[in-house]
């Protein structure tokens, strides 16, 4: 392959997945349920009534799974930790769940690829939520505990810990829309649930730090956020200029605000004025100095990206077209000030998600994080696409439409590169097609097929490319 385009010396080429979403063994060595567990038996939440507790069966297959990963010539893998394997009952460790990430980790750099580690990918254990969940702020103090007992045990074999997975997601999705576990639809419990995440992820970067996780050790501490570039559907429609601004105030503002100022963007806190949560303002949750816990320096920024967005108001679903399979619960989440966002399409081609396909956007995100706010290295943490891949009587999967959309995303990441910002890495989403959340097993989003009769892995033909960009470090012209 010749290599036109050169991402930089030392660039990470990966994979990404999620325990509850690849693992399964749901009930082995300790385990206990989570809040996925509970969620899925929740009937008409989740389609086809699909859960995790084989998934891909990764828990009892994970040196195959790397030794494949090896093939493919990554030389990094993002992975979660799952909190219930760790600290089942949130009190006392339990050596069995910690010792498979010691073996995954020594699979891994046995391998010669770097071990990248999340902490938190939305399995609560289910005890936690039974005591309020991520409303309740002890569980940021038990985040700290269980994020400790992961770094003491593999400290000396991984460098890059990441606090939290997508946190937009676990507060809103969780807490205010209930299309994600734990399902409450409680309106601005949201907001207080992201900031107990942003207090668990700033207490916990402090205590690793205390523990010597710093960049001069050789460590790398950061978060990774779900990014949007949100621009009005219609803009000279000023009720779409208004829900462009809301969007980028309660998807991206709302975490890049507190994680690099230090403060709350005030035009959320306006647009939710005089919403409660159990009696008191999402705000009245926000006690003197958290927001300097939650601000310290971190050493990567991670961000998952899938598209842009065209933001409206009203009732206009009908446009996203009926090709586009919608998850059994509402598919536009209702934002915490109660106001309808709506996504009309655009024109843009879409993947099976119904998601649009807007590569460009990655560029102006990356280019506006760097210049609107101080961040340290990029990492894009996912990125992806669902298509729904057979294996052809060939023996092969020809997924051509997802090695354009990978293409096309890391030429747009090589030109924000080329503007002079910081990436340091890139992880397909996802390594192998797992439980897609609400759309359970629906969504194939691996570059590897899973047949999940069999548990047979085959490399689809984007694995094949992706493998070559890995060894190449680069894109040909
Ligand atoms: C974001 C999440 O982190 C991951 O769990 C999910 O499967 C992908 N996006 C695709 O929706």
């Amino acid at each position: 392959m010749t290599s036109a385009l050169h991402f930089p010396d030392g660039f990470l080429w990966g994979a990404a997945t999620a325990s509850y979403q690849i693992e399964g063994s749901h009930d082995i060595d300790g385990r206990s349920p989570s809040i996925w567990d509970t969620f899925t038996r929740v009937p008409g939440a989740i389609v086809n009534g699909d859960n995790g507790d084989v998934a891909c069966d990764h828990y009892r297959k994970m040196p195959a799974d790397v030794a494949l990963m090896k093939e493919l010539n990554h030389n990094a893998y993002r992975f979660s930790v799952a909190w219930p394997r760790v600290r089942p009952d949130a009190g006392v460790e339990n050596q069995k769940g910690i010792d498979f990430y010691a073996r995954l980790a020594d699979e891994l750099l046995d391998a010669g690829i770097a071990p990248w580690i999340t902490l938190y990918h939305w399995d609560l254990p289910q005890v936690l939520e039974d005591t309020g969940g991520w409303t309740n702020r002890d569980t940021a103090y038990r985040f700290v505990d269980y994020a400790l007992s992961v770094y003491d045990s593999l400290a000396d074999r991984v460098d890059h810990w990441t606090t939290l997975n997508e946190p937009w997601c676990s507060a809103f999705l969780g807490y205010t829309s209930g299309q994600h576990a734990p399902g409450r639809q409680e309106g601005v419990a949201g907001l207080v649930a992201a900031h107990h995440l942003l207090l668990g992820h700033g207490l916990a970067v402090d205590e690793l730090r205390r523990r010597g996780a710093t960049p001069e050790a050789g460590k790398q501490v950061g978060i990774t956020l779900n990014l949007t570039v949100a621009e009005p559907f219609d803009p000279t429609d000023p009720d779409d200029v208004d829900a462009a601004r809301r969007l980028d105030g309660f998807f991206n503002r709302v975490f890049l605000d507190p994680l690099f100022n230090g403060r709350y963007p005030e035009d959320v806190v306006a647009d939710t004025a005089g919403l409660t949560f159990a009696g008191k303002q999402w705000q009245d949750w926000v006690r003197d100095g958290d927001l300097d816990i939650i601000a310290q320096p971190i050493d990567a920024l991670g961000v998952n990206f899938y598209h842009g967005d065209g933001a409206s108001t009203g009732v206009r679903t009908d446009l996203l077209g009926d090709d586009v399979l919608l998850p059994p619960r509402p598919l536009a989440p209702a934002q915490p000030d109660g106001r309808k966002i709506t996504f009309p399409r655009r024109g843009y081609p879409v993947t099976d998600m119904g998601w649009e396909i807007t590569p460009s956007a990655l560029t102006d995100l990356l280019v506006r994080l760097r210049d609107d706010y101080t961040v340290p290295t990029i990492y894009i943490t996912e990125n992806g696409a669902a298509y729904h891949d057979v294996v052809s009587t060939d023996g092969a999967v020809h997924d051509d439409a997802r090695t354009d959309y990978l293409d096309l995303h890391l030429r747009a990441m090589h030109d924000a590169i080329g503007q002079g910002v910081d990436v340091g890495g890139y992880f397909v989403w996802s390594l192998m097609d797992n439980f897609e959340w609400g759309y359970g097993y629906t969504q194939r989003f691996g570059i590897v097929h899973v047949d999940y009769a069999t548990q047979t892995r085959t490399p689809k033909d984007s694995a094949l490319w992706y493998a070559g960009v890995a060894a190449a470090n680069g894109l040909p012209a």
